[in-house]
């Protein structure tokens, strides 16, 4: 059943925010061609929130030691990250977005 994150479709277009499903850190994106991509917020190389660093098209830097992932399929693309972090399907309803486990939707 997804989870509905209130609110979070009026996050600006090329920003990420974190959010908290059952105490589950999740980090959003609003990517500059309109999509909602949404990750796990901690990086797989070390505790870092990965909200905290930047968007660049669909992938995500981490701030700590700057590991590049893909928002759309959690592959860790760059050292020091090797593990790919989760990422989740998001649809948009309204102002909300609803999130489900599993691979991110087109
Ligand atoms: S903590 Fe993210 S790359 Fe090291």
């Amino acid at each position: 059943m997804a989870e509905r994150l209130a609110g979070a479709a009026k996050l600006p277009r090329g920003e990420l925010q974190r959010f908290e499903i059952d105490g589950f850190p999740i980090c959003v994106a609003h990517v500059e061609s309109g999509r909602f991509l949404a990750v796990a917020d901690t990086c797989s190389h070390e505790d870092q929130s990965l909200s905290e660093g930047w968007l660049d098209g669909c992938q995500i830097e981490c701030p700590r030691h700057h590991a590049m992932f893909s928002m759309e399929t959690g592959e860790a693309l760059s050292y020091p990250a090797e593990e790919p972090i989760e990422t989740f399907t998001v649809a948009v309803d309204g102002d909300d977005l609803l999130i489900e486990r599993g691979a991110v939707a087109a």
